[in-house]
């Protein structure tokens, strides 16, 4: 496998802020991978909860206890990649297709810390990279209506010609926004009403610090402004 120089920075980085004892939030995705490879070498005695079967396979390889979310009321730290960051600390997640479980467990952590590399922090999220949106697949033409009427042009997520299934046995659509998102509270807010969106992955007021990772190993720390 090729070494991500930023994305190992990031992931190390991360794994120097746990100590023994904690319960985690394992997050999902390549920069987490890192991760998680970084913590199993500390050798620490440490717990989590993933957000994927991708994450709990990995932890399995790797010796990470795991947590059945069934047992997971608080969680001492979330760690977490993101698709896009802006400098409040507002996320979209989901590329991976994990958003929702990867939200339930953000929101059960004390704290919540984002790895990506520096090139996801942007000035308004859903410029680029569309904001993925879990669907369940009864609702998915009504959701699909409302998403175009709220703006957005709308693409379903597909592998080999069929829909993706996440973990949940949803359907993602990935929604995009000319110039990007305006408010991402106010629209987090809205897609919560929606009937048959399971989640967005949108992530406002989760985290509290990230760690960006320079293609250099040099990391960045970006705290949200107003706290
Ligand atoms: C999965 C996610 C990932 O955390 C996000 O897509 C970032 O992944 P990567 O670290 O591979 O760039 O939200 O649902």
């Amino acid at each position: 496998m090729t070494i991500d120089p930023a994305k190992q920075a990031a992931g190390e980085a991360a794994a120097g802020l746990v100590s023994s004892g904690m319960r985690l939030g394992l997050g999902t995705g390549s920069t987490v991978a890192y991760f998680l490879e970084a913590l199993a070498a500390r050798g620490l005695e440490v717990t989590g909860v993933p957000t994927s079967e991708a994450t709990a396979a990995r932890c399995r390889e790797l010796g990470i206890g795991l947590i059945p979310p069934e047992d997971a009321d608080r969680l001492d730290l979330c760690v977490d990649g993101a698709d896009e960051l802006d400098r409040e600390l507002n996320l979209t997640k989901g590329g991976g297709g994990a958003l929702l479980r990867e939200k339930v467990v953000a929101s059960l952590a004390d704290r919540m810390v984002v790895i990506a590399t520096v090139d996801k922090l942007v000035d308004r999220l859903g410029e680029s990279f569309p904001l993925p949106v879990e669907v369940v697949p009864f609702a998915l033409g009504p959701v699909r209506r409302r998403l175009e009427g709220l703006g957005f042009e709308v693409s379903e997520r597909r592998a080999g010609g069929v829909p993706q299934l996440t973990d949940n046995g949803n359907v993602i659509v990935d929604c995009r926004m000319r110039g990007g998102i305006e408010d991402p509270a106010v629209l987090e807010a809205t897609l919560a009403m929606v009937p048959g969106i399971a989640e967005s992955g949108l992530f406002v007021g989760l985290a509290s610090l990230a760690l960006l990772g320079a293609p250099d190993g040099s990391v960045e720390r970006v705290e949200p402004t107003s706290d």
